[in-house]
């Protein structure tokens, strides 16, 4: 159960990524670029808020078997049970109310311009967060535990 947890949360870990870099590189195009909003974009907004809220609700049952999840008087002093029991958590949750709340907020606007630029800053805080927090793991941003 847990291997299966684990195995599963890392790998949408890549898809997260993929999608949030999709949706990060084509609002930015579209603010920029000032081009309309299409179906595409709406559709790869949608499969990033999916992998998102599956990877959240992964990350939340794995914190309950996790064997780096403890909480008694050394793990703080551990670099490592305190990265995965508060670190990783505290801004993974941060990641995907961003995330969250650029598409909700953004499908309310009428205007394609607002909406790239809503998605674009939101996004890419995420993305950036992401990146900061996974690199500070002793796995980094792409490594993992399960596949070698
Ligand atoms: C977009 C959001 C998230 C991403 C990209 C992400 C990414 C990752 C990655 C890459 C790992 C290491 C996997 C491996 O070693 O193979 C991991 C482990 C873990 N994550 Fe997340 N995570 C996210 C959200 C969350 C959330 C919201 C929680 C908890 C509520 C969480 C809890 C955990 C736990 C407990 C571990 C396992 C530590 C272990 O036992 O090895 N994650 N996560």
């Amino acid at each position: 159960m847990y291997e299966l947890l684990l195995t599963s949360h890392s790998y949408l870990r890549y898809f997260v990524l993929i999608m949030l870099l999709a949706v990060v590189v084509r609002s930015l195009m579209g603010w920029f670029g000032n081009k309309p909003y299409t179906n595409v974009d709406d559709r790869i907004g949608l499969y990033l808020l999916i992998f998102t809220h599956l990877q959240l609700i992964a990350g939340l049952i794995l914190y309950f078997v996790s064997p780096f999840v403890r909480f008694d008087s050394t793990t703080m002093k551990d670099a490592t049970t305190r990265y995965w029991t508060v670190e990783h958590v505290f801004v993974m949750v941060i990641v995907v109310a961003l995330i969250t709340v650029a598409r909700s907020t953004s499908k309310r606007m009428t205007e394609s311009l607002s909406k790239h630029k809503r998605l674009a800053i939101l996004n890419t805080i995420a993305l950036l967060l992401i990146i900061a927090v996974l690199a500070m793991s002793d796995r980094g941003v792409l490594g993992t535990t399960t596949a070698g």
